[in-house]
């Protein structure tokens, strides 16, 4: 009987490692991340506020349509940001930190006690360079629009960020 009830905890437990919620939650930021990686292929040559519109600020629309379907917070967190909003949680540097260190570490859940986590790699490409590269090639648009702009000067291969969710208890 005991057994029964543990097993049915388990089951039930809205955000187990397992569980459907956090599934469907995995898949979701996988499908997102997938979509930078296609769009991105789009920026040749010169970038304008235009190939903008299509690489970056679609994926910040889409995490933000998702954490507020789900009543869940969603962030891209890194130690060198453009978008303010971004800027790491001590426990976000924390697993930036762990993953810029260990390239096998793709994602991880964790909790804290206001809830769980989930952490999840975005690591550098060429393509991404057009813009994410040395300071003075980055796009006009981008040195007005971003006057404490830290996203720069980074290598292929290079930890970018973290997709950082997290759903409150
Ligand atoms: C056309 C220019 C452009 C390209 C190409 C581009 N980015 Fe960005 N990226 C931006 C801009 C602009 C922002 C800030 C968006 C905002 O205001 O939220 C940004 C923000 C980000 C963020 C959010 C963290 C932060 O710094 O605020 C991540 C993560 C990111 N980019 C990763 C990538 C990756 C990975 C690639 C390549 C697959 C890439 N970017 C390619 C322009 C670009």
């Amino acid at each position: 009987m005991k057994k029964l009830t543990f097993l049915a905890l388990l089951l039930f437990c809205p955000h187990g490692n397992s569980s459907p919620v956090n599934g469907e939650i995995t898949n979701e930021i996988e499908r997102i991340h997938s979509l930078r990686e296609t769009l991105v292929t789009g920026v040749q040559g010169k970038v304008t506020k235009e190939t903008f519109q299509a690489v970056c600020k679609p994926v910040g629309m889409e995490l933000q349509k998702l954490a507020k379907s789900k009543g869940i917070m969603i962030k891209q967190a890194s130690t060198k940001y453009r978008n303010p909003k971004n800027k790491p949680t001590s426990m976000e540097l924390d697993i930036f930190n762990r993953m810029s260190n260990d390239a096998n570490l793709v994602s991880l859940w964790t909790k804290s006690g206001e809830g769980h986590h989930y952490f999840r790699r975005i690591d550098v490409q060429k393509a991404c360079l057009n813009c994410h590269g040395a300071k003075s090639n980055r796009p006009e648009f981008i040195k007005s629009k971003y006057k404490n702009d830290k996203a720069f000067g980074f290598k292929a291969g290079d930890l970018r960020a973290i997709y950082s969710v997290f759903i409150p208890n």
